[in-house]
């Protein structure tokens, strides 16, 4: 198998040609089914459609990672607890449902503001998976408030709310005018949770490439696809360090990003 690669076309067709049990880490972000505008997919498909679809790529996941492996999927209000029914039934075992906390682009009139996304966080095994707790440890209240002497040295593991902001067209990080590109601080804590220097992360829905970028970063081995050529080319020049050249191909300005990134905000308003 091909470490390190970067295709182009169908996560479910490309997925099928890879081994039984040779993956380590899956993250997901699929697109949430809200009418976001990508390039070549539409992202408002039947209720039905939708969850047949998500049900068969979890399926290809479950059968390619190693029995030891974890998966973790990002989702949107609209389907995560479909999604988290469907994990369970191809088999995987629940450990966290964390919440991305974020504070960006809201703008409701008739109800709350949202501002979170969830990441359901499942294991093959319910026993044996990797969990590098000492990679990612934050200091505790009981080491920064309280001086408690019980206190762990290296703090503590973080809750299962993370707050991260969103990456906004003004950021350094943005590349471009992908509408939902992930934070590389939200993918560190994962892939170093999950994984170990070497191991391989997949990820089906590469979009920007932040997984891949984080994990070659991290020393791991990636393998991540989109079916947008367009995007594919994105993960290609940021794995090869061109971010100034994909930051000049987008002929988006800064409000443009920021208002397809609050897209599906404004819709429902
Ligand atoms: C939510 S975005 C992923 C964003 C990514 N996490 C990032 O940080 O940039 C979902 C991506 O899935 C891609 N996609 C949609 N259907 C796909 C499929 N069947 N196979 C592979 N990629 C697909 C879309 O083109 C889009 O780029």
């Amino acid at each position: 198998m091909n470490n390190n690669k970067v295709y182009l076309g169908d996560c479910i067709e490309i997925m099928k040609g890879l081994p039984n049990n040779s993956i380590d880490l899956v993250f997901a972000d699929p697109p949430f089914n809200i009418g976001l505008k990508y390039d070549n997919y539409n992202d408002k498909r039947s209720y039905n459609d939708y969850y047949e679809w998500s049900e068969q790529w979890i399926k290809e996941t479950h059968r390619i990672l190693k029995n030891n492996g974890s998966i973790y999927i990002a989702i949107g209000d609209e389907f995560a607890a479909e999604v988290k029914i469907i994990l369970q039934k191809a088999g995987f075992y629940f450990r966290n449902w964390i919440v991305w906390y974020y504070t960006f682009g809201q703008n409701q009139r008739k109800k709350f503001n949202r501002s979170h996304t969830h990441i359901l966080y499942f294991t093959k095994d319910k026993e044996k998976f990797i969990f590098n707790g000492d990679e990612i440890r934050i200091p505790s209240a009981r080491q920064m408030l309280y001086n408690d002497k019980r206190a762990h040295p290296k703090g503590k593991i973080p809750d299962d709310i993370w707050e991260y902001s969103r990456v906004c067209g003004t950021f350094k990080e943005r590349l471009g005018d992908h509408p939902c590109q992930m934070p590389e601080s939200l993918l560190e804590r994962i892939i170093k949770t999950s994984s170990n220097i070497g191991d391989i992360v997949l990820d089906p829905f590469g979009g920007t490439g932040t997984t891949a970028f984080v994990a070659k970063k991290l020393k791991r081995n990636y393998i991540t696809m989109d079916i947008s050529k367009k995007y594919y080319d994105v993960i290609e020049k940021r794995l090869k360090g061109q971010t100034e050249e994909i930051k000049r191909n987008s002929n988006h300005t800064h409000r443009e990003i920021n208002r397809n990134l609050t897209l599906f905000e404004f819709e429902n308003v």
